[in-house]
Parts: structure tokens; sequence; C-alpha cells
């Protein structure tokens, strides 16, 4: 039987200091020039150099502010802050490459989702059907208070509205216009039939709309739909909707067990369990050899900012650990941030101390540092015994480590029949699922198309 592909995106953010924070100081990192169309234009060639299946772009609303109550820290390790928009990348990388997939970071709470879907209809189409779109709702009172409000929603009602805001879209997306609607008969004088056009009407508990879609239908219709964020409710929302997953990685025993517990979800949604790819963050730091290896990953370290992965961490479960002793235990407590990340925090009792031995890169995720062999050895362990699809993977000294990885890990893995030699045709939705462009059936989208 043929081995499971490994799915791969470069997890990356329109930003300096994205996850492995401090490593914009080390002399070959060029993170700086991330307001440039050069540094992206030439990352998008390098991630299809190593048939990469996309670019995950992150993004953040607001700024962090919870280590020392302060942005102190977050401006001068640049841990996220200064951030530009990242849909603005897109076109730019999709005039120089062919295949490369992009998974879109926008944060719903503040977009107008009748705007919203005409932009992500318009990247759709000029990307001839390579825009995802990973749906979060935020996370920072911070990013509240800076679009006028006092506060976030509370954590359940983030997603209740985010369940709203989908339906509506896919009434736009799916609904609005047949794919007949466009006739383009100039002979004719009728570029649309007006009798394929629908008027959509939605009034629901946060949203509500009258009106046209205002773009003819793009390759996907629908982009890409991803999401992060594993609570039960995050959980809940997902199966129904996602087609990616992005989970931070815990222990293999419980990352198992949350893979196995959002495919069952799917299915108990009337999707299938491969409907789902699931994906977890890593970092790799990878030589010719383990010792190569292990002197670039203690070259790293010498410019990795510990604390402002600490401080970053504080932010995303609103916890302030600047108020702590290094062994000090952390009062965790019901957060209204990122409560998966708080919950697997809490119940590994991690103090401050644990937390910055973790966060030796600057990062939370797990860093994987060894030869091609060694690392390929890892990835699959990962996805044929626990049962992820693949993987986010963070950039340490960029772009030296997307490149490492391509040269070194992606033929190990290809030698193994692990991971594909060359691309599929076709939308993005198609590479990673091989059913066509659109959304199946069996999604909830689907519900919405004109009978
Ligand atoms: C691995 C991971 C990556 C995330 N990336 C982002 C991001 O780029 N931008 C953002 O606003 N929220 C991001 N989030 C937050 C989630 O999308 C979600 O809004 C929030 O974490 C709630 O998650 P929960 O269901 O686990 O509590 C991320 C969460 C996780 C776990």
């Amino acid at each position: 039987m043929a081995k499971k592909q490994i799915l791969l995106n470069a997890f990356n953010m329109n930003c300096v200091g994205h996850i492995n924070h401090g490593l914009w100081t080390h002399p070959r990192d060029n993170s700086v020039d991330y307001n440039t169309l050069g540094y992206w234009t030439e990352l998008a060639k390098t991630l299809e150099r190593g048939l990469f299946d996309g670019l995950f772009i992150a993004d953040i609303i607001g700024v962090y502010d919870v280590y020392q109550q302060s942005i102190d820290l977050t401006a001068r390790e640049a841990i996220q802050l200064p951030v530009n928009d990242p849909l603005l990348l897109v076109p730019a990388m999709a005039a120089v490459t062919q295949h490369l997939g992009f998974g879109v970071t926008s944060n719903l709470s503040y977009e107008p989702p009748y705007l919203f879907a005409r932009r992500m209809s318009t990247l759709d189409h000029l990307t001839a059907g390579r825009a995802g779109w990973n749906i979060v709702t935020g996370y920072l009172d911070s990013g509240a208070r800076a679009m006028g409000l006092q506060a976030q929603d509370a954590h359940d009602q983030r997603y209740d509205r985010a369940d709203d805001y989908l339906e509506l879209l896919y009434k736009l997306w799916e609904g609005s216009w047949e794919d007949e609607a466009v006739r383009r008969d100039k002979a004719a004088r009728v570029f649309a039939d007006v009798s394929r056009i629908h008027r959509i009407s939605h009034q629901g508990p946060f949203y509500q709309l009258d009106g046209y879609h205002l773009c003819e239908p793009s390759r996907q219709r629908t982009p890409v739909l991803f999401q992060a964020g594993s609570s039960d409710r995050g959980q809940q929302f997902a199966a129904r909707h996602a087609e990616g997953i992005f989970i931070a990685a815990q222990d293999k025993d419980k990352t198992r067990q949350l893979v196995a517990d959002i495919r069952r979800q799917a299915v108990a949604a009337g999707r299938r369990a491969e409907d789902v790819k699931i994906f977890i963050g890593i970092a790799a730091v990878v030589g010719q050899t383990q010792a190569e290896a292990q002197e670039k990953f203690d070259d790293y370290w010498q410019y990795a900012s510990a604390e402002a992965g600490l401080a970053h961490f504080a932010s995303s479960i609103g916890v302030d650990f600047s108020r702590y002793g290094l062994d000090d235990p952390i009062e965790y407590g019901g957060s209204n941030a990122i409560q998966s990340a708080a919950k697997t925090a809490a119940a590994n009792q991690l103090t401050r101390r644990k937390l910055l031995e973790r966060f030796r890169l600057g990062s939370r995720y797990p860093t994987l540092v060894g030869d091609a062999a060694s690392v390929a050895d890892e990835l699959e362990s990962w996805v044929n015994e626990v049962g992820v699809d693949g993987f986010n993977l963070s950039r340490t000294v960029t772009p030296e480590s997307y490149e490492d990885f391509i040269d070194l890990v992606i033929p190990e893995l290809q030698n193994r029949g692990s991971y594909k030699t060359a691309y599929a045709e076709g939308s993005l939705r198609h590479k990673l699922f091989a059913e066509g462009d659109r959304l199946p059936a069996r999604h909830a989208a689907a519900g919405y198309r004109p009978r």
C-alpha cells in the first residue's frame, strides 16, 4: 500500500518576530525585510521549489500587552509588532508561483462579512483557486479595545458568532450566483443571466444581510477553510466547518487522542474522518550530520529570546508570568483567550522556569534538531503513529531554515515515499482532497446552494 503523504505548510506572518522569537537578531536572518515585496516573492519561490502545499500566514489584531502589563518587550523584540496585513501579500506571491496554496488568517470579529466575502472571492479569482482562510475570532482584549469595544466577547460566544458569520458567507459564496449565471456573450449583449443570480437574505443572531454577492463564482467558491483552536467549543466549530485544523502538539498520546476526537466529531457532523486535515506546528534545525545540526542549534540559541516567547505566550492565554517567581505555581484559571493552550499549560503545571526551558528557541512548538534521517523519522512518527496529516513549519533563521529543510529533509521524505515528487494539478482544495475544486455535498456549505 502506498505510504501516507505528508502535507506541509510553511508557517509565517507579515511581521519580524513570529514564533521563534529573538532570531531576527541573527546575522543571517532577513525577517527585518518583511515589509518589502521581494522578501515574499523570494519566499514563495523557495517554498514552491520544496513542493510545499501552502504558506499559512498567521495574523493578530491587537498587541501583546499582558506580560509586565506593557508593550515594552513586545516592541523591543518585535513580538508580532509591527504586523502588516497578510492578505495583500498573496497576489504578489501568486504571480511568481503556480501551485503554492495560501492560507490567510483573518479575524472575523472585526470584518463585516459582506466585504470580507468579496475580498476572499477576489483572492480566489486572482490565485486561480489557491486561496484558503484561517478562521479566527481573536483572543486579545487589546484588539477589542482598539476596535472601540470594552473587551472581547466571551470565549464560546465568539464561536457562536463565527457560526453565524460562516452561514452568511456560505449563502453568498455558494448560493448567490449559479455557475451558469455568467454567459459573457458579446453577440447577445448578455454578460450575466439575471435569472441565475439570487438575492441573499440572512437574519441571524449576530449578522443580517439583504443583497447579492458582488463577485461571480471563483474556482473554489468558498476558500479552503482552516481553523486553529481546540477547546471543546472550538472542536465543535471545526467539526462542522474546517477542512484544515491547526493544533498545538502536546505529547504524542494526548495529541493522538485529540486527533481521534476531532475526526469522530467530523463524522458525527455527517462528514468523513479524512475530510479534515490536521496539522501541528513544529520547527526544525537540520544539518548534514547530527553534530552539524546541534552546532547550528547552539548558534541560533545565542540569538533567541525565551523571554520574548514567554511574553507571547502570556497574551495567548492571558496570564502575566512576570508576577511569578521562576518556580512559583502559576494560577492558570479559566482563560478567555486560547483555552486549549491554557489547559495544556495547567495540566503540565508549567512554571515560569519550565516554560523558559521549553521556549529555548523563543518558541512553544516542538523543535526537531538533527540530520535529515532523524527529522524524517520524527515527522513520519507524527503522521503514522499519532495520525496527524502534516505540519506547519515555523521559521527559525529565515530563509535558511526553509532552505535547509527543502535541501535535506524533503529529498529524504521523497526517497521514503512519504512526500510528493511533483504537484498535482488543480485548485488548493483539489490538491488536498483530490475531489474537485468545490466543497463536497456532505459539507455544511452545500446546504446553501440553489436547488
Ligand atoms: C496553533 C494555533 C494557532 C493560532 N493562530 C492564530 C492566529 O494566527 N491569529 C489569531 O488571531 N488566533 C490564532 N489562534 C487562536 C484561535 O484561532 C482561536 O481564536 C482561539 O485560540 C480559541 O481557541 P480555543 O478554542 O483553543 O480556545 C491560534 C490558535 C492555535 C491553537
